[in-house]
């Protein structure tokens, strides 16, 4: 599992259609855009990012803990040559065969059209078909309506809800939590 994390993170573009694609994020070519989303409440709102501001160091770093790290891939989503998303798989347990599911469309322009669904969709894949993994998980936020839909339509089912598990505008919200067995299809 581990060589082919390490293959999946030199890889060329791998092609979502004929614009759409995810790749490995450059650290010395991080675009303007991607510090601007990690940065802008709306598009953080329902994420444990919307608690701090976020430099371009702070990204190189990130980028260079997933690049080194043998229990993380992160791709980023592109719309052509324009840095859109990041999509990720991290805790790669290789015992469990399992992995938590992320993902982020920064460029709000771009919401709506089906893009983090194909991208889950893809990631979904990699971790069962090239890892080997047997169980995908994710949570959101019970309010991320539209995050809890993307993971529903690549058939994850809500396995359980945490309750009360964040603060969220002066209340206390629950954690939906979600998993895809291979099996399921
Ligand atoms: C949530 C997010 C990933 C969705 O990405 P996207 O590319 O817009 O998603 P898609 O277009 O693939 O699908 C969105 C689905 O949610 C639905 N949806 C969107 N907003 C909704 C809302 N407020 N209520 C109900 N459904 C909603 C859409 O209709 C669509 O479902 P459909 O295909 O059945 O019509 C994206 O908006 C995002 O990254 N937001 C900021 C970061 C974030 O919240 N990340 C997830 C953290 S768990």
């Amino acid at each position: 599992m581990i060589n082919y994390l390490s293959e999946l993170k030199v890889t060329s573009p791998l092609m979502l259609d004929d614009t759409l694609s995810l790749q490995i994020i450059n650290k010395d070519n991080i675009s303007p855009a991607y510090i601007r989303w990690m940065n802008d409440p709306e598009v953080v709102k329902y994420t444990e990012q919307r608690f701090v501001r976020t430099s371009v160091t702070d990204i190189k770093s990130y980028l260079q803990k997933m690049e080194d790290s043998p229990a993380d891939i992160l791709f980023g989503i592109y719309q052509k040559s324009s840095h859109i998303g990041t999509v990720k798989l991290g805790a790669i347990n290789i015992w469990h065969k399992t992995a938590v599911l992320s993902y982020l469309i920064g460029a709000k322009d771009q919401w709506g059209k089906g893009i983090a669904s194909r991208a889950i969709s893809e990631m979904t894949e990699i971790g069962f078909s090239v890892l080997g993994l047997d169980k995908i998980i994710a949570g959101v936020y019970a309010n991320n309506t539209a995050s809890a839909r993307v993971l529903e339509k690549n058939n994850f089912e809500l396995e359980g809800i945490r309750k009360s598990q964040f603060i969220f505008e002066n209340d206390r919200i629950d954690a939906l939590l979600y998993g895809r067995r291979k099996l399921n299809g």
